[in-house]
């Protein structure tokens, strides 16, 4: 059962790293989208800034480390390298499901080990929203305190679960579940989903039961259904049905142009295929408050803490360009201003 759950985390990478498989299987569309040029911004570029304030903590960037791995034997080092980067970037960090925590107390000692070495990251528990609904709230609290986290985020993955060849997938009790979460903790609850997108009335549903933020978290960047679906037999079911579900979901982009009016008012993140900052920066334009990264760090959090160090200062050195060059000196300013248009 262990021996399944470390290969199955292992392959996840693997096959999440296998670009033509699995990445960018449907236009991300953020070439949709074109930012306004400001010939003459009126700004100081060296007064351009990144920072902001997301679930409470003070972080020098919109950008954070979207949820990925955890509990084998790669994944101290890969978590490390993205724990000793965030900390020095002061980026907020998702940490990969904690889902075998709720079953194996060894696997605790992977994130107290971090967290000594880390001692100031700012970690965001992680857990699936089948978990959620199986396990009494209390155990999830726990996993949250565990990590000393600033949050929790549920994951939403119904397109994955089915690939995964969960024979037990019963979401009926979704909804009540994340508000006797949200009721259940003062730690901020996040949702999201794993790339296939949240629409906006699911986003307004969330809103209503309390959770402090909606990651969209669209497609256009990595397939969890063909990941899971690759790692079955050939001659699978699932292997058949898969291509069926190459351009499934909606893209980031789209999940925020259907957010629009309710932008203003609620915490909305993007994730799910976020390349460069261009993209971060529209994003942020489309009303995003945050922007997570999740296959691009992995590969090189594979690398070391200076390679992740390095994608990170890329991503912000790109995000702080775009924001000079549309007259835009701090992310929140992008809420009042429309410095975007559609292309035709
Ligand atoms: C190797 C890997 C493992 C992941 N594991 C998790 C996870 O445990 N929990 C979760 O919410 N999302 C997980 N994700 C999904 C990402 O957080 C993200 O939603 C998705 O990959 C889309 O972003 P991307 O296009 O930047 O990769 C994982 C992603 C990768 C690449």
């Amino acid at each position: 059962m262990t021996e399944d759950f470390e290969q199955r985390k292992k392959d996840h990478i693997r096959l999440a790293l296998s670009e033509k498989q699995t990445q960018g299987l449907v236009a991300s569309e953020f070439s949709k989208i074109k930012l306004l040029h400001h010939a003459l911004p009126e700004i100081n570029f060296n007064e351009v800034s990144l920072e902001t304030t997301l679930i409470g903590q003070q972080v020098s960037s919109p950008h954070f480390v979207s949820s990925m791995t955890a509990g084998h034997a790669d994944s101290k080092r890969i978590n490390l390298n993205l724990a000793l980067a965030s900390e020095q970037k002061n980026w907020l960090m998702g940490v990969g499901s904690q889902r075998r925590e709720l079953t194996d107390s060894l696997a605790v000692q992977e994130w107290q080990t971090i967290k000594k070495a880390v001692p100031n990251a700012k970690f965001i528990s992680n857990i699936g929203i089948l978990e959620l609904i199986q396990n009494p709230v209390d155990s999830i609290v726990k996993l949250v305190e565990n990590l000393d986290a600033k949050g929790v985020i549920v994951h939403l993955n119904p397109l994955q679960e089915v690939f995964q060849k969960n024979p037990y997938i019963d979401m009926t009790l979704g909804f009540k579940a994340i508000e006797t979460l949200v009721k259940g903790t003062k730690t901020p609850v996040v949702v999201k989903e794993v790339g296939f997108g949240i629409n906006s009335e699911i986003t307004q549903r969330l809103f209503e039961l309390g959770v402090a933020a909606v990651d969209v978290a669209g497609s256009g960047g990595t397939h969890w259904g063909w990941i899971e679906a690759l790692r079955q037999e050939d001659d699978s079911i699932e292997r058949q049905a898969i291509d069926a579900f190459s351009d499934w979901g909606q893209t980031t982009v789209d999940c925020l142009l259907h957010a629009q009016e309710k932008i203003l008012f609620n915490p909305i993140w993007a994730s799910g295929g976020i390349r460069n900052g261009v993209d971060s920066a529209k994003c942020l334009a489309l009303g995003a408050r945050a922007v997570g990264l999740a296959q691009p760090l992995m590969k090189a959090a594979l690398d070391s803490e200076e390679t992740v160090l390095k994608v990170m200062d890329l991503f912000d050195y790109q995000l702080k360009v775009a924001m000079f060059c549309t007259g835009v000196r701090k992310c929140e300013d992008y809420l009042h201003k429309k410095v975007w248009q559609c292309q035709t």
